[in-house]
């Protein structure tokens, strides 16, 4: 394949040239028409509403600008998640802030949600009101870093409003761990005064426009414990969050050599096994009530299907991308196809949660 040789390339680059690079490319090929969902009957779903084409989505942190809302359907995507946007534009922390780990097949990244805001984003995206989309499209919200812990909600909230046309799901993410302090949101009283205010303006915003609550999911941290996780999922699910999203980067180096320990949260396949874990606490804890995004260390239709067995209805990648290539999400919704025939599952849902 073309890819090695192009990763060879890439690799020469530093991590965040060779991102801005992708960015541009894609960006000509989003002027492009746009492409069709890949998508096959063994893999559409209905989650919260919305028909997923194919269960294969980009993660957060890849479209930080959500300046490629169009492009993704093009590569096999079934849905993308753009951000994460926070209220105030942003530079986020000093460089060098992404690492990779090439033996390891892992990323570490203290980015702190560089982005130029959520109204920067919101104005370029105008246009894509009067334009049919090929794919769902989430949008994941921070807190500004300038923002105390205490006013959060109103910062999540004023990006909510702000993104709130686009979106056809939202995600609170309270699980970066470049912003300080975020993951404390994390914390039951705080999460819950959170999701109140957020689930509150959503149905304001639902309301003055006509249409019907967006869906709210939670983005979480693979370094809670086990016992934080199912808290979590009950408060979750006992205030109306529609879904979970398991899981971010990992303050922890599994795995990893002293070496290797930069700041930052680490991600690739060292995350793997947590991510799987996670996920299949978080799905047994929800009695099946929440649909639960998997990401984490998928690099293949074997992990994307051993995640949907954990209890995963969508997965969603970003550093299997960097190693494997551009079209790595096409190459996993045909794998899948081809296991789901060779098991003999008819749809997609009956895989989710079955080696759960
Ligand atoms: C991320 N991730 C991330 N997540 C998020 O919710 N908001 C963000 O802005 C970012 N930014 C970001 C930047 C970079 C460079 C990386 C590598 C990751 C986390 C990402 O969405 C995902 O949860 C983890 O990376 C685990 O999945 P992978 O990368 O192992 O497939």
């Amino acid at each position: 394949m073309f890819y090695p040789l192009l990763r060879r390339l890439a690799f020469t680059l530093g991590p965040e040239t060779a991102h801005r690079l992708s960015i541009a490319a894609l960006k000509l090929l989003q002027a492009g028409q746009a492409k069709p969902a890949l998508t096959h009957p063994l893999l559409t779903q209905d989650l919260w509403g919305i028909r997923f084409p194919n269960p294969v989505g980009l993660a957060a942190g890849y479209d930080k600008n959500a300046e490629l809302p169009l492009v993704w359907s093009r590569l096999g995507f079934g849905f993308a998640e753009l951000g994460t946007l926070t209220a105030h534009a942003q530079p986020g922390n000093p460089r060098p802030r992404i690492f990779r780990l090439p033996r390891h097949g892992a990323l570490i990244n203290r980015l702190g949600f560089n982005n130029a805001g959520a109204d920067a984003a919101a104005a370029r995206l105008a246009p894509l009101l009067s334009t049919p989309r090929p794919v769902p499209l989430g949008f994941n919200l921070g807190k500004s870093r300038t923002t105390p812990i205490e006013a959060a909600a109103d910062d999540y909230c004023r990006s909510c409003a702000a993104v709130f046309p686009f979106a056809d799901y939202l995600v609170v993410n309270v699980s970066s761990p470049n912003t300080p302090e975020l993951r404390t949101l994390q914390e039951p009283e705080r999460l819950a005064r959170l999701l109140d205010a957020l689930l509150t303006r959503i149905h304001e915003l639902a309301h003055a426009a006509n249409t019907t609550p967006t869906p709210l999911l939670i983005k979480i941290a693979p370094d809670l414990t086990d016992r934080q996780i199912v808290e979590v999922v009950r408060l979750a699910r006992d205030v109306g969050v529609a879904g979970l999203i398991a899981t971010n980067t990992t303050v922890k180096r599994p795995g990893l050599g002293l070496a290797e320990y930069e700041a930052g949260g680490l991600s690739g396949r060292p995350l793997a096994a947590r991510a799987t874990e996670v996920v299949r606490l978080a799905y047994r804890a929800s009695e099946e009530k929440l649909p639960i995004i998997g990401v984490g260390g998928i690099f293949s239709a074997e992990d994307a299907y051993e995640r949907i067995r954990a209890g995963a209805s969508l997965i969603q990648i970003y550093t299997g991308m960097v190693y494997e290539g551009p079209f790595l999400a096409r190459r996993i919704v045909r794998g899948l196809i081809r296991i789901l025939e060779r098991e003999g599952v008819s749809r997609l849902p009956q895989a989710v949660g079955s080696g759960a």
